[in-house]
């Protein structure tokens, strides 16, 4: 195993001192009775019927707190009416226009009672799947408790996907409702979001309604007795509606992820152990408290926006900012200028978001207030040290702990990160320290075997938590065979790690073949598979290559079939093909025409080297590259590939 990154892992600078942190007395003492640590953090939610087990585990499958009921709505707000929790904002939300809204606990109580009842009015039951393919206004969350109130799963469409993606996901969720808006705002222009919806619409058959929010006031087109506005579907609706009543396992929401197949996997969270993981990490890595001013920027179309934009703040009656536009918009200084006009405390955000702004200088962030900040975060892709100290410099003004946290849609919630609540433990800018309590991490080899210090291998977690999820939508067998089958009794999550000489984690990024494009997972086969079907494509391979501020962009080496000649028209119209089928975050970087790619004799493309390719870097020892080829034959590939590329 390569472990050339440790040479450059600034191990020894730290910051903080962690003499006094709790962090390692309460994980060991949660790995010791781990099912009593989860059950006393369970009690701090509302049941509605006590659970009879705390886990039933089945390898690979797990259910907790089973008999328990519970409903995600009303832990998000019933709990907080009789509080003063109830006058309190959840929501202050800035449109990207400038117009603003603030929503207060009992009105969001009230708003999500009466979306309930439109939803019930449609015929929406128990266990009926609804999709989201919305732009960030307070009605996405309302529709989104609004749906787990009457217990219909729900599963959210990043509005950047394309129209065929989303049809994908609604034929794979067999959804019977759509909600979206007229369209949204995206730097400056107008996503046309319900043309998107009709265009996929066209290509499923389980769909009969579809609810549409009047946001940006465009022309649209209202299919007769399948469309209806949302104002419409709210007139004269019930005040409250009462939450059903859950089984701990009931599935609240399907998210669909990238995988190294074709075909995304439907990552499914249940209720019960699920709000008890965001509960219990939200409070140990934010340490929210009444006054603060909770920002996450994630779209609620990724996990991050789940669970920490959703869920975790709004269990703990939180504050949160919510912004509908692009970071960017109209200008780099545009987050900074909302941390100052709304005194926000605590930031949570991505490298790349960081690294894009960084680029601007520090003169923008320095020109507005920030000294309302107290704690800061990061997920979705490895820090690089530079970007983690102009974070703690520049913007925490050398104050705010960074909270660096590791985890994935499946995992639920984050498994790795510092925790404040805890008591912090000493940082490492660009190691997402230790894993939290409850976790049981390792790194191993590919036998399973756990490396030393210093050596690399895949991170692996050995046991159960309640955040996991249940398995993959109407696939447990490739639930199976993805996260459990490389090293019997652990989760694998496919991320290479290392472990420092005082045991800090580093993650090294992805070891199969995903991509992370800024924070965002591809599957390099998805790409391929959508090059593929451009007419002129007879074959394409893709490879990652580092970016300075996404972190990795998207290479494609693709083979025209007999009759199509390369030119740049033709370049020009696979870009915008692969961002038609996959949507713009798919959109490459580079799109080579080749001759080849290589190839192992059992016709598995050589993934190291095209990527080595794409990257400009040493290909390194090939001797293990192939099934069954002589180094000889593989080096011959490789330089007619490399050829190919320059020509
Ligand atoms: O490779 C890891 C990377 O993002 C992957 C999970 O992607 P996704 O399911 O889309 O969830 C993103 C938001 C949780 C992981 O397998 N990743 C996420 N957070 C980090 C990270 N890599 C390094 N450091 C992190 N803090």
């Amino acid at each position: 195993m390569p472990n050339s990154e440790i040479s450059s892992l600034p191990v020894d600078e730290k910051y903080f001192d962690d003499s006094s942190s709790n962090y390692r007395a309460v994980h060991d003492s949660s790995l010791k009775d781990s099912e009593q640590f989860w059950a006393n953090i369970a009690k701090e939610l509302s049941w509605s019927r006590e659970w009879d087990e705390v886990l039933e585990w089945k390898p690979p499958f797990a259910k907790w707190f089973t008999g328990g009921k519970i409903n995600a709505s009303f832990n998000c707000l019933d709990r907080h009416m009789d509080s003063e929790q109830k006058d309190k904002d959840a929501y202050i939300w800035e449109g990207e226009n400038g117009d603003k809204r603030t929503i207060t606990y009992a009105q969001l109580y009230e708003e999500v009672n009466h979306f309930a009842s439109a939803l019930l009015n449609l015929g929406v039951k128990k266990g009926d799947k609804i999709a989201f393919y919305m732009p960030m206004v307070p009605e996405f969350p309302v529709a989104i408790l609004a749906a787990t109130r009457i217990g219909a799963t729900f599963t959210v469409v990043f509005s950047g996907f394309s129209a065929v993606a989303l049809a994908d996901r609604i034929n794979d969720s067999q959804a019977k409702l759509v909600i979206t808006s007229d369209g949204g705002f995206r730097r400056g222009k107008i996503l046309k979001l319900k043309e998107i919806v009709d265009d996929a619409l066209t290509k499923t058959s389980t769909v009969t309604n579809v609810i549409v929010l009047k946001r940006a006031g465009i022309e649209i087109n209202m299919e007769e007795n399948r469309d209806i506005w949302w104002d419409d579907a709210i007139k004269d609706t019930d005040d409250f509606v009462e939450p059903e009543q859950l089984e701990s396992d009931h599935p609240l929401y399907i998210l669909y992820t990238s995988g190294t197949t074709g075909k995304p996997k439907g990552v499914l969270h249940g209720t019960g152990g699920y709000l008890t993981y965001v509960y219990a990490t939200t409070k140990w890595v934010f340490d929210i408290k009444k006054d603060d001013v909770y920002w996450c920027p994630a779209d609620i179309g990724w996990v991050t926006g789940h669970s920490y934009f959703i869920f975790g703040p709004l269990l703990h009656g939180a504050t949160s900012i919510m912004y509908e536009g692009a970071p960017d918009y109209p200008n780099p200084e545009r987050l900074w200028e909302m941390i100052d006009r709304y005194n926000v405390t605590i930031f949570y955000f991505t490298p790349t978001g960081i690294r894009a702004l960084m680029k601007h200088g520090n003169e923008l962030p320095q020109k507005h207030d920030l000294s309302s900040l107290r704690l800061l975060g990061t997920v979705g892709e490895p820090i690089n040290p530079a970007a983690w100290r102009w974070y703690y410099d520049v913007i925490g003004n050398k104050k705010c702990p960074i909270v660096d946290t590791w985890w994935q849609t499946e995992t639920g919630g984050i498994m790795l990160s510092a925790s404040p609540n805890l008591g912090l433990v000493s940082l490492k800018p660009g190691s997402a320290t230790f894993p939290l309590p409850g976790i049981e991490a390792d790194i191993v080899d590919e036998k399973g075997n756990s490396v030393g210090l210093g050596e690399k291998g895949f991170i692996v977690i050995k046991r159960p938590w309640p955040g996991m999820f249940m398995t993959l939508y109407n696939d447990s067998e490739r639930y199976k065979q993805v996260y459990w089958e490389k090293f019997p009794g652990c989760y694998y999550p496919g991320d290479y790690a290392i472990r420092d000489h005082d045991g800090y984690f580093w993650l090294l990024g992805r070891a199969d073949e995903v991509l992370n494009v800024a924070g965002h997972r591809l599957g390099t086969i998805e790409i391929e598979d959508a090059m593929v079907e451009h007419p002129a494509v007879a074959e394409a391979a893709v490879a990652g290559k580092p970016d300075e501020i996404k972190g990795e962009s998207i290479v494609v080496f693709a083979i025209l079939k007999k009759g199509y000649e390369p030119s740049e028209e033709l370049r020009t119209d696979l870009f915008n093909h692969v961002r038609k089928v996959l949507g713009p975050v798919a959109t490459p970087e580079e799109i080579h025409f080749v001759n080849m790619v290589p190839k192992t004799r059992s016709g598995k493309i050589m993934r190291r080297v095209v990527k080595a390719v794409a990257s400009g870097t040493d290909i390194g020892d090939i001797t293990t590259l192939e099934d069954g080829a002589s180094v000889d034959e593989i080096k011959k590939t490789i330089d007619e590939f490399r050829q190919s590329v320059k020509s």
